[in-house]
Formats: structure tokens, C-alpha cells, sequence
């Protein structure tokens, strides 16, 4: 299904939608870390404009989704629960910093299809990391777009983990998230263990998520400016999945 824009809107003037999200970003404090944090480098815009454009083709749509993957990455990697900060000497001086988590801390869980390239942009940082799926689809034939659950495969540990990273590129109506976070709550993870990473957010999926589960946080690409009637973000990027396997 393509996503058509029903207005004119921008995507750089809605992430105001999110508030003041930008400001979150390498924060540790659980307060303001369920403020979302967005991208807001000239890197991730100068990608955005490429994976954005309607005729980018699926093998420039997903070089330059990898690319993006790994500035959310690293931007998560900084963010998790658990993360504090840390002093180091360098040959000069201290730096205040932070102290990461290592991969037997972490399980990443992606939202299949569309997900799984985002998995495995964690998977090439944190060597190891125990990884999950879950296969959620959008029904396109209901009007709600609602989520249906067909499987799961969690590490076993999972409940024990200091965070768990779950992945899905595209944030629309939030169906498909309440319904993965369900299953992650259902194996025993805390809800504030969870940190969302995703690429565009619709601030009505925002809304949803944050309402169902307030303790998780969430790290997104871009914040737009809303759904179409088809459920599509607006301006978005069309269906990310389809875009990214070049099943358009
Ligand atoms: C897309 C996307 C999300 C979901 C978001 O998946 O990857 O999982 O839609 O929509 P929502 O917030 O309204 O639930 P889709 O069901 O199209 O499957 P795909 O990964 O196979 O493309
Ligand atoms: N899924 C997508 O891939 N894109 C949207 O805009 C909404 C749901």
C-alpha cells in the first residue's frame, strides 16, 4: 500500500509534536528519558531526504536505512536503563562520560519484517547480544489497522536482562507496539527495561504507546506530523517494509 501526504506538512516542523524530546538525548534520568529522543542531526536529515523521496529505489532505500539504523543505534546504545555516567582519564585530562552496557546485559527484539535490518544493526555493535522475534502484521483490510500476533521467540533470560531493545522502523497508529510490548510484559520483562527505537513516529502512535505504557522509552528517527485515512504517516516514507525488501 502507498502512502499518500493528505496535507502539506513537513516533517521537520511536527517534531515539535514530541516536545522538547531533542533535549532527552544522552540523558540517563528516568524522568526525562520517557520524554522521547529524536534525531536531530544534519546527518539523520540529510538520510531522511533520501529514504523520504518517493523515487528512491529499494537498494539506495536500504543502504541509506543502514546508515540511519546505525546513528539510532548508537543514539540507544547511550540511553538504555542501566547506562550511568563515567569518568575516564585521557592523556590530558577527564572526561565526564558514560559507562555502556555490555552485550550479556542486553536482549534486542525485533518487530518482524521490518524490523529485523534494525535488529541487526544492533547485532553488528553489540557482538553476541541474545536476539528475539516477533511477528505482529497490520490487518490493511480492518479500518483500525489493527495488529495481529502470529509468533514469538524470546531469549529465554529475557526477564532478567537490564534492557531490552525493541525494534520496529515505523511507529503509525501504535498497534503493533502495544501489542509486542504485551508480549515482552507477559515474559516477565519491566515495563521500564524497554526502550522503543524506531526510524518515523506518528504522534498519534506516540500517544497510544506512552498512554498504554508509561515507564518505556522511546527512541525515534523523526516525529511527523500525522496519520492519513489509510493509516499512513504523514509525510512518512510509504511502507518501510516493502521499501526496504523491494516488495513495493
Ligand atoms: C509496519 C511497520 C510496523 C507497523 C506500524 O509493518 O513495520 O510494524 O506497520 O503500524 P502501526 O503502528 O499502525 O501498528 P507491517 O504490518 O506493514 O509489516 P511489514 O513489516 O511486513 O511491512
Ligand atoms: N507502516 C509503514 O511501513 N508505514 C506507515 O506509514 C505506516 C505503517
Amino acid at each position: 500500500a502507498k502512502a499518500r501526504a493528505a496535507g502539506a506538512a513537513g516533517a521537520a516542523g511536527a517534531a515539535g509534536a514530541a516536545g522538547a524530546a531533542g533535549a532527552a538525548a544522552g540523558s540517563v534520568a528516568k524522568t526525562e528519558a520517557q520524554e522521547p529522543v529524536v534525531l536531530r542531526s544534519a546527518a539523520s536529515r540529510a538520510l531522511f531526504s533520501v529514504i523520504r523521496a518517493e523515487g528512491t529505489a529499494p537498494a539506495e532505500f536500504s543502504e541509506h536505512s543502514d546508515r540511519l539504523f546505525g546513528l539510532l543505534v548508537e543514539e540507544t546504545l547511550a540511553t538504555l536503563p542501566g547506562v550511568v555516567p563515567k569518568t575516564v582519564r585521557t592523556p590530558c585530562g577527564d572526561y565526564d562520560g558514560l559507562a555502556p552496557l555490555p552485550a550479556k546485559d542486553v536482549a534486542v527484539v525485533s518487530i518482524m519484517r521490518a524490523g529485523d535490518g534494525l535488529a541487526e544493526a544492533f547485532r553488528r555493535v553489540l557482538r553476541g547480544v541474545a536476539v528475539g522475534r516477533i511477528l505482529i502484521q497490520r490487518d490493511e483490510a480492518s479500518v483500525d489497522k489493527r495488529a495481529k500476533l502470529y509468533y514469538s521467540k524470546l531469549p529465554k533470560d529475557i526477564a532478567s536482562k537490564k534492557a531490552v531493545v525493541l525494534a520496529d522502523p515505523m511507529l503509525a497508529t501504535g498497534g503493533s507496539l502495544v501489542r509486542a510490548v504485551g508480549v515482552l510484559l507477559a515474559a516477565g520483562v519491566r515495563e521500564d527495561r524497554i526502550v522503543v527505537v524506531n526510524v518515523v513516529s506518528a504522534p498519534e502512535g506516540l500517544a497510544t504507546l506512552r498512554r498504554a505504557h508509561p515507564d518505556l522509552r522511546i527512541v525515534t528517527g523523526a516525529v511527523d506530523a500525522k496519520l492519513n485515512e489509510q493509516r499512513y504517516i504523514v509525510p512518512g516514507l510509504g511502507d518501510f517494509g516493502d521499501r526496504y525488501y523491494g516488495t513495493v
